[in-house]
Formats: structure tokens, C-alpha cells, sequence
């Protein structure tokens, strides 16, 4: 199974000069999705993990599947202002600007073995910004994973790199 068989580029999206990498091919098919999830938790079944952290949105997509495959729960890191009960955020730079991201901080029990997945390591701000919130929460960060990196952004270096795994290298 070649994954990248369903992953497709799209040229000036959202922005001029930006090779947007659409995994929506790959969420189509169930054979490619289902194998796409064995991969990413290839090597954690003897890693005990207590819960799976997916960053919204397309962190939900695989991350769900990852925290049923493990049979662990999900626990949602989400943009401002969309999770309901008391949150700690995070805020993380830009090119242009900074953005926050929040999470439930009754979600996590210190001591709680966390792995955090996203589809897409670009610049590993959003990435990073998350791996404070589980620290700030007393969590300890098993392992990071994502469906593709983007090698030249470099985004590994803000990141434990010895924990981090990503399935397809563009
Ligand atoms: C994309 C992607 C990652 C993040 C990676 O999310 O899904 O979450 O950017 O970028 P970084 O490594 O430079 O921080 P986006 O903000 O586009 O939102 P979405 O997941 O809701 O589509
Ligand atoms: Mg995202």
C-alpha cells in the first residue's frame, strides 16, 4: 500500500505559492485509512498510552481512529473560545501574527501517558504549542505522530525529535 497514492496536491491553496497537501483521498478510502492508522501505531502497543490528543481539526479525523485502535480515549486541543468547560491555552507565533489553541484542563491526570497526533508538521508551531499544554497539565508526552511533514519547514526542531514519527516526508 503506497499511501502517497492518496494524498493530493493542490498548487496556490489557500494562498498563491502554498502546495496544499489534501488528505482527503486518503479519508475516502477505508483500506487506506484503516492501514494509514496500523502505521501510526506501529511500535506504541507496548508503550503504555493513556489517552490520544488530536489538535482540531484535522487533528480529529486520525486522532479518534488512533485513541479506538489503542483502545485509550481522545481528548480534543481546540482553537478559542470553542471548548465549553474551564481551558488552559496556549498562544504560538506566526509568520504574520500568533494564534492560541485551548484544551480542558480537567482532561488530563498528572502522570498521564499522552500521545499527541495531527495530520500535518509544517512549522511545528501549533505541534509545540500543544506538547506545553500537556506539560503544563502534568502530562507526559509518549509519543507525537502525523500523517506528513513538511521536511524543509523544519518544524521537528521545535519539537522532542526522538518522539516524533510521521508517515509520508515531503
Ligand atoms: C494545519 C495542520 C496543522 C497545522 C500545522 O492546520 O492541520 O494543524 O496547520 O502547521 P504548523 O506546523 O506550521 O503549526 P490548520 O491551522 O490549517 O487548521 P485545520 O486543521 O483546522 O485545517
Ligand atoms: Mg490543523
Amino acid at each position: 500500500m503506497q499511501l502517497t497514492d492518496y494524498i493530493r496536491t493542490i498548487e496556490d491553496f489557500p494562498k498563491k505559492g502554498i502546495s496544499y497537501k489534501d488528505i482527503t483521498p486518503l479519508l475516502m478510502d477505508p483500506k487506506a485509512s484503516a492501514f494509514a492508522v496500523s502505521e501510526l501505531i506501529k511500535g506504541l502497543e507496548d508503550k503504555t498510552v493513556d489517552k490520544v490528543i488530536g489538535i482540531e481539526s484535522r487533528g480529529f479525523l486520525f486522532g479518534m481512529l488512533l485513541a479506538k485502535a489503542l483502545g485509550v480515549g481522545f481528548i480534543p486541543i481546540r482553537k478559542p473560545g470553542k471548548l465549553p468547560s474551564v481551558t488552559i491555552s496556549q498562544s504560538y507565533d506566526l509568520e504574520y501574527g500568533s494564534d492560541t489553541i485551548e484544551i480542558h484542563e480537567d482532561s488530563i491526570q498528572k502522570g498521564d501517558r499522552i500521545l499527541l497526533h495531527d495530520d500535518l508538521l509544517a512549522t511545528g508551531g501549533t505541534a509545540s504549542a500543544a506538547c506545553k499544554l500537556i506539560e503544563k497539565l502534568g502530562g507526559e508526552l509518549v509519543h507525537i505522530n502525523f500523517v506528513i511533514e513538511l521536511d524543509f519547514l523544519e518544524g521537528r526542531k521545535l519539537l522532542p525529535k526522538a518522539k516524533v514519527n510521521s508517515l509520508l516526508h515531503y
